[in-house]
């Protein structure tokens, strides 16, 4: 039995925003119902702003949940900052899901994605699924193409092929493809090291410097904090750090612990953080 935060059984119970904007201006799709869960979303979009949301889904308790979630989250907000979210952040919403669950929360993700990019093109939503279905299927059995696995594995740092299975979905059932999502899961790993090393020590000092300065001291800064680069020696990156950080996901997670993850993302995997007086 799966362990559901109050939340999860909130929405579920009391979904909002259910239902079908007659003249959206962006619809976006996820899912499908050979696979057992779908999503359809609707927008409708004023002066660059998220004016309502409804959604329609045939899936299970989480999928509601989240696509409940979802829409509440996106109301009121502008495209930009619509576009910043994230299945992690749908999750967090929602006070997590079990990891057998996320692939609900990818599937708000990728409906949203598709609306947005019906929105940013102005393309025929027929093309836009002609173009989805042209990308390679890595797992027929749920028809996961190589993209949604390549941007799981981006996007939530997934290792193995159980946690891909866990978050898209592919390769729960016949089990065929799991030699394919191992390749891939190799590949974006070997290409990410490959990146990592070809960088100099003066490119990666430059990297470090730039990651800190434009996205690590912003997200302080909006709460009266601040971060200052004091050295760097080999993987370790020395810095003096003030304030909180509720822009921190996990409500465990340090100061440090941000500073920390948030570069080995952008740099390298490597990277130790010390913080100093
Ligand atoms: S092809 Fe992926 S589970 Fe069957």
């Amino acid at each position: 039995m799966w362990d559901y935060s109050e939340k999860v059984i909130e929405h579920y119970r009391n979904p909002r925003n259910v239902g079908k904007i007659d003249n959206a201006d962006a619809i976006g799709v996820a899912g499908s119902l050979a696979c057992g869960d779908q999503l359809k979303i609707y927008l409708k979009i004023e002066n660059n702003i998220v004016t309502d949301a409804k959604f329609q889904t045939f899936g299970c308790g989480s999928a509601v949940a989240s696509s409940s979630i979802l829409t509440e989250m996106i109301i009121g907000k502008t495209i930009d900052e619509v576009k910043k979210i994230t299945n992690q952040d749908i999750a967090d919403q929602l006070g997590g899901l079990p990891p057998e669950k996320m692939h609900c929360s990818v599937m708000g993700y990728e409906a949203l994605e598709d609306a947005l990019k019906n929105y940013d093109d102005y393309v025929d939503l027929d093309e836009l699924r002609q173009e989805k279905v042209s990308e390679k299927i890595i797992c027929t059995c749920f028809g996961v193409t190589e993209n949604q696995i390549w941007d799981a594995i981006k996007h939530n740092g997934l290792k193995t092929v159980e946690e891909v299975t866990n978050f898209t979905k592919a390769g729960g059932a016949c089990g065929r493809c799991k030699e394919a999502i191992k390749d891939i899961i190799d590949t974006y790993y070997k290409k990410e090291a490959n990146e990592e090393s070809s960088l100099s020590p003066a490119q990666k000092i430059l990297k470090i410097s730039k990651v800190i300065e434009t996205q690590i001291a912003a997200e302080l800064q909006k709460d009266g904090g601040d971060i200052t680069l004091v050295d760097i020696d080999g993987p370790k990156v020395f810095v003096k750090l003030r304030g909180k950080c509720s822009g921190c996901k996990n409500a465990m997670m340090t100061l440090k612990g941000f500073v920390e993850n948030t570069l080995k993302e952008a740099v390298d995997r490597n990277i130790e953080v010390v913080e100093v007086e």
